[in-house]
């Protein structure tokens, strides 16, 4: 069976992660969330349960080895959401959570769909976390152009969940 786990981060995109989740799952893939803690005070991991039918993971230190666990479940990460913070500590090489360590630990394709505002996506330590993290192989799904929703304009807004999606599908 197709699988992909989705790694949700503290961004006000993390809503738009959800008809994502509900789409790639009536097309048959099996979707296993880990959340950051921030990530949580967007969205409910109540939510992310019903609409993959899976437990969903949100602290390293429950019992077993979940970094590894995860590693195991797919082939594919991708960061739907991913904050200016998760882009840097996976840039550094920091495993300081549980979402971090997965991204250290895993050995398949990663795909990350940034999303923040216009000036911190701008900025030259976000913008040179990314080139890290481009010359490493991951794969980005660019933010759009437009309106943020603090009103500020620029490159920032996660990508249309069309495009992502597909992306996704292409990889798993
Ligand atoms: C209302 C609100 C919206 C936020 N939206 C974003 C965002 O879109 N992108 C981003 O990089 N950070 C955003 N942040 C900041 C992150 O939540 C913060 O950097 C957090 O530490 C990220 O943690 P994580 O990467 O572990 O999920 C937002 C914070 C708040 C309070």
């Amino acid at each position: 069976m197709k699988s992909v786990v989705i790694g949700v981060t503290g961004s006000i995109a993390a809503y738009r992660t959800c008809d994502l989740i509900r789409s790639l799952t009536k097309k048959g893939v099996s979707v296993h969330v880990c959340m950051t803690e921030s990530a949580e005070h967007f969205v409910g991991r109540i939510t992310f349960e019903a609409l993959t039918g899976q437990r969903v993971y949100t602290s390293q230190w429950e019992s077993g080895m979940p970094h590894i666990e995860l590693k195991r479940l797919s082939k594919l990460l991708a960061i739907v959401p991913a904050t200016a913070d998760i882009i840097g500590k996976f840039a550094s090489g920091i495993a300081d959570d549980l979402l971090s360590s997965t991204y250290l630990a895993h050995t398949g394709t990663v795909l990350i769909a940034p999303s923040m505002n216009p000036g911190m996506y701008a900025s030259k330590a976000v913008q040179r976390n990314l080139q890290r993290l481009r010359e490493d192989g991951v794969i980005l799904v660019d933010p759009a152009n437009g309106e943020a929703v603090c009103g500020d304009e620029g490159q920032g807004k996660l990508a249309t969940i069309e495009q992502i999606e597909s992306r996704i599908l292409e990889l798993i």
